[in-house]
């Protein structure tokens, strides 16, 4: 692969994948039981003086105390600054309550944003430190499995605003990322299979070898049982895999829109349930199956690449049949979320298990069909 190198890991960490992109290359870090070492790492790949934490309650009852007496061990005076826990809280009242946090704590150029949690977090900690006096040194401490494989790398940081998700952001890359296999321990369930359905979009998009080890006998069960025999290789290479993306493709001019395999309808189901009831992961399962049969009957990928894909999925117990909204309730909701005005949209179709593209498709080819005896449903 040429973006992502597998590096040498040494110490307390087991597997290590280098992000390259020229002087603002970082590495992914990887172990298990290594968050009390990530103050060393921290002050050696940033230089500061010192480190304000951001994380949520939960999370950071659990792991801040580790983190923070690592920091200091190393060095830093370290901060703690804990935001409400939620993506509503994703927004610019928090960014403004972390700008203010930051000056109190006298943050400067020397300090290091340091987010623990899941993407909400390091998207909003990372909004922070990228527009903070035009941009501080930032650190991932990804505690989902997908801001571990996903959102931690790539430095897509921003919030949402009341119109939408997502629509302040900026580009700050992180100096590393630092992954502690073991914080995923307290992770519901619910929340990891939502995390692993993108590790499955990683090897459908990408690599066929490594989507064959994900179907092996047992994976996805020791997967979901974050046996780190199987779990660290496994989020290893989905972070290989979005770390070459990221770095043959850091603004998105084509590669990168292949991950958003299955997406188009994520944000549909999304929209449509309000955001409540699906998680964004168990969201892109039920968007990717229905996109790979959308695939088949353009006859881009052979038939039963659906089923196979599915079958995966459903071994982590998600669901992969969209919800029964009526034809034209997606129909609004895929307008919503179409940010460009042009008529049709980048579909990521599949051409068999491991390989990408986009087709440019109008949203009544996108939309699924009105269900047979199914045009006046319920909602
Ligand atoms: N920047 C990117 O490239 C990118 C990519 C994908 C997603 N995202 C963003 O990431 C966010 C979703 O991330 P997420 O799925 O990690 O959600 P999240 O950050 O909201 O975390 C999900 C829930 O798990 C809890 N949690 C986190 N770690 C835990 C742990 N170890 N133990 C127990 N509970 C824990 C959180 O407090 C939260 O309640 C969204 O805001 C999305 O827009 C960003
Ligand atoms: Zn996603």
């Amino acid at each position: 692969m040429s973006g992502a190198r597998r590096a040498r890991a040494s110490g307390p960490v087991q597997r290590s994948v280098e992000v390259d992109l020229g002087e603002r290359s970082y590495p992914i870090q990887l172990g298990s039981g290594i968050l009390a070492a990530a103050g060393g790492e921290i002050a050696r790949h940033t230089k500061a003086h010192h480190a304000v934490v951001v994380t949520v309650p939960g999370v950071g009852r659990r792991y801040a105390p580790r983190l923070l007496r690592s920091l200091k061990e190393a060095g830093l005076r370290a901060h703690r600054v804990e935001v409400p826990d939620g993506d509503a809280t994703k927004n610019l009242t928090q960014v403004k309550r972390l700008y203010d946090a930051l000056l109190a704590r006298g943050a400067d150029r020397h300090s290091v944003v340091v987010a623990l949690g899941g993407g909400m977090v390091g998207d909003l900690a990372g909004f922070a430190a990228a527009s903070y006096l035009r941009g501080i040194p930032f650190v991932q401490v990804p505690t989902t499995v997908l801001a571990m494989v996903d959102a931690s790398i790539g430095g897509k940081v921003g919030v949402n605003l009341p119109q939408g998700k997502n629509l302040v952001g900026a580009f700050h890359q992180p100096k590393l990322v630092w992954i502690d296999v073991e914080t995923l321990r307290s992770l519901p369930s619910r929340q990891r299979a939502a995390g692993f359905a993108e590790v499955v979009k990683a090897g459908a998009i990408l690599d066929l070898g490594f989507f064959e080890h994900l179907e092996g006998e047992g994976v996805a069960e020791a997967l979901m049982d974050l046996d780190p025999e199987v779990l660290l290789p496994v989020l290893e290479r989905a972070c290989a895999i979005k770390a070459d993306v990221v770095a043959r493709d850091e603004r998105e001019g084509g590669l990168r829109m292949l991950l958003n395999f299955g997406h188009t309808l994520a944000h549909a189901v999304e929209t449509l349930t309000g955001y409540r009831k699906v998680l964004h992961g168990e969201a892109v399962a039920m968007g990717m199956v229905y996109a790979a049969r959308r695939s088949e009957a353009l006859g881009t990928t052979p038939a039963g690449t659906a089923q196979r894909l599915a079958r995966l999925l459903q071994r982590f117990g998600l669901e992969t049949e969209l919800p029964p909204f009526a034809r034209s309730a997606y129909l609004t909701a895929l307008r919503v979320d179409k940010k460009k005005r042009d008529a049709r949209i980048h579909f990521v179709i599949l051409r068999g298990i491991g390989r990408a593209e986009t087709l440019p498709l109008t949203l009544a080819e996108i939309a699924p069909a009105a269900r047979r005896g199914g045009a006046k449903r319920r909602r």
